[in-house]
């Protein structure tokens, strides 16, 4: 009772106790007697890393329209443990970057400057933009230079991020510390009444692993196993707290870790509302006790405090010995607590409710896709190939028709779990084969993670760009799986055409191609007569055989096959593309060396309509 003693002079005698914390190192001293007249005074400092909360930056509005935002990849050192410092690198500092704050149809600009000392790019992971201006290995950001990203935004309220994409080199540029968050609002998430102060009841959580050689830096190998570490940083801290106010508070947490999985939930196995997946918010909030999230993937979570006392203290955990996803170190099935949260006084106007509904989301069904028979086929074999290649710059590896719903078959048959990203715009999960799709699946995502001997239905709609010479990527998010080759290119084309395969050393193989007719005829079935016509005389089958009757309304596939012969010149080529407009059709190449399209056969088809 040190007050009761303080106020009473005549009693000073007592116990002082010292300690470093409540477990260990404790020494106690009785003194038996008055040690003078004026009671001593005793000061209890309490010391903690404080949750870091990243700078935001609203951007400006620029005189035409355009907000504009700057970014700079730089390096720095940082101080993770007092008195050691770390070489890593940062946006605008020296690790991790300013949250951008986005509004949905606003023009932006984003300049991002590399002051780096060697190339970089920078990638906006789930933005629904242009492949120009996604950021990807294609956009690289030569040392010393600026590239000028715009586009408008266009995406659904959302938590989102960016990172560089560099070929071979986003693990390592990842590892150093380059990260950051793009949040996007609407007028939807405008208008509900969820916590949205920052950094009060609206807390960012960047999860990320590091390992830390004996002098302070950062160890990073790139071997496809590598990317993992002991030391677990939350925005950028060492095991921080969080002084989190009585009432609901949201986190928006993204897995920004290379390489780790995590199961997260809290120590007191207390119940908390996900309320948006990757790319926005879910319809209502799903109840859960762990949101499991792999690298790449972003959960907003509701946390209600309101019913803890003042000082109640929890941890963030994450119970990866609850899951198999991986075995790579004793982290990956092992318990272990990734920062403190200490329960403080509750702001003047708490959210006290989470709205009924948050959003709606229409569900695609599978027969809305154009290959829902056949869908188009990702397999996950190892940790540097899909579907048995590795990923080449200069090679397409599928080629989607602008405004079609397709199905993604995303297979994993390597032995370890491996999440899945695709770029250009969101997906449904229409199925797992491992068993029903969880409700806080159910929204709009932009990576899945697909568990080793699983299949994953993915359904997404192709919309808005077209562009032939712009690719965007698919790959495994982990970084080092990526940078391995486990990653591969899409280019979708505003064609009424596409390959089935892109192949490699055409010359004497047949190359196919779908066509699709629709009979613009709502009133009766009419008969098509198809006709192709090589420019190389190559030999042309049309299947089915013209012509072709179509019933009112429908649409016919044509499946179009073109054998090359095994004496063409072509047969040296690398990479076939298939570019088409409403006249013609253009099989083309591209070498290794020479990213130069050439055309080499051209293509008329004739759709005559009987009548
Ligand atoms: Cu987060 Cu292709 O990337
Ligand atoms: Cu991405
Ligand atoms: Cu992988």
């Amino acid at each position: 009772d040190v007050q009761g003693w303080l106020d009473s002079s005549n009693r000073n005698r007592g116990w002082v106790l010292k300690s470093d914390n409540e477990t260990t190192n404790k020494t106690a001293r009785l003194f038996s007697s008055k040690e003078g007249t004026t009671p001593p005074s005793l000061s209890i400092t309490n010391s903690y890393v404080p949750l870091p909360i990243p700078n935001v930056i609203p951007g400006t509005m620029g005189v035409d329209g355009w907000r504009i935002y700057n970014i700079t990849l730089m390096t720095g050192t940082t101080e993770f443990t007092a008195g050691v410092n770390t070489v890593t690198s940062g946006y605008n500092g020296s690790y991790l970057g300013p949250v951008l704050i986005l509004t949905r149809t606003e023009k932006i600009t984003i300049n991002v400057t590399n002051s780096l000392t060697e190339e970089s790019t920078t990638h906006w992971h789930g933005l629904h933009v242009p492949g120009n201006m996604d950021g990807g290995p294609h956009q690289t950001i030569p040392a010393g230079t600026t590239w000028n990203a715009y586009f408008t935004v266009d995406n659904r309220a959302g938590t989102n991020w960016y990172h560089p994409h560099k070929k071979g080199l986003t693990g390592r540029h990842v590892y150093a510390g380059l990260a950051g968050l793009l949040y996007v609002n609407d007028t939807e998430s405008d208008a509900l009444a969820i916590p949205k102060t920052y950094g009060v009841d609206d807390v960012p959580l960047i999860i990320q692993d590091r390992e830390f050689a004996v002098d302070g830096s950062f160890e990073y190998a790139t071997a496809a196993n590598e990317g993992l570490g002991d030391t677990f940083l939350i925005n950028g801290a060492i095991n921080p707290t969080f002084v989190a106010p009585a009432q609901m508070v949201r986190f928006r947490m993204l897995n920004g870790s290379n390489h780790r999985i995590y199961n997260f939930g809290f120590s007191d196995n207390r119940t908390f509302q996900q309320i948006a997946s990757d790319n926005g918010f879910l319809t209502a909030g799903v109840p859960l006790t762990r949101v499991v999230l792999s690298p790449g993937e972003r959960a907003e979570i509701v946390v209600d405090f309101s019913g803890d006392a003042m000082g109640t203290a929890l941890q963030m955990m994450s119970y990866n010995s609850e899951v198999s996803y991986s075995n790579r170190d004793t982290y990956d099935n092992t318990d272990f607590s990734l920062f403190n949260i200490f329960v403080g006084a509750a702001t003047s106007s708490p959210v006290t409710t989470l709205p009924g509904t948050l959003t709606t989301i229409t569900r695609f069904t599978a027969d809305q896709a154009i290959n829902q028979a056949s869908p188009r086929f990702f397999d996950m074999d190892s940790v540097s190939t899909i579907n048995g290649v590795s990923m080449d710059i200069n090679r397409i590896d599928q080629v989607v028709r602008l405004n079609d719903i397709e199905i993604w078959e995303v297979k994993n048959s390597h032995g370890t779990a491996h999440p899945f990203h695709i770029h250009d715009d969101s997906f449904q999960i229409l199925s797992r084969s491992t068993g029903d799709v969880p409700a806080n699946e159910m929204g709009w995502k932009d990576t899945v993670l697909v568990g080793a001997g699983e299949t994953v239905l993915l359904i997404k709609h192709f919309e808005d760009f077209a562009d032939a010479d712009s690719p965007y990527m698919f790959h495994c998010h982990i970084l080092e799986h990526e940078d391995a080759g486990m990653m591969g290119q899409f280019i979708v084309v505003d064609d009424f055409l596409q390959p089935i395969n892109s192949q490699s050393n055409i010359a004497g193989q047949v190359v196919t191609y779908t066509h699709v007719i629709t009979n613009p005829s709502t009133a009766n079935s009419d008969t098509f007569t198809i006709t192709v016509a090589s420019s190389q005389n190559w030999t042309v089958t049309i299947d089915p055989p013209s012509p072709i009757t179509i019933a009112a309304g429908q649409t016919q596939i044509l499946t179009i096959s073109v054998t090359i012969p095994a004496s063409e010149t072509v047969g040296t080529i690398d990479t076939t593309v298939i570019t088409a407009n409403s006249t013609n059709i253009e099989l083309m190449y591209q070498t290794i060396s020479d990213t130069t399209t050439v055309i080499v056969d051209t293509y008329l088809p004739t759709i005559q309509k009987d009548s």
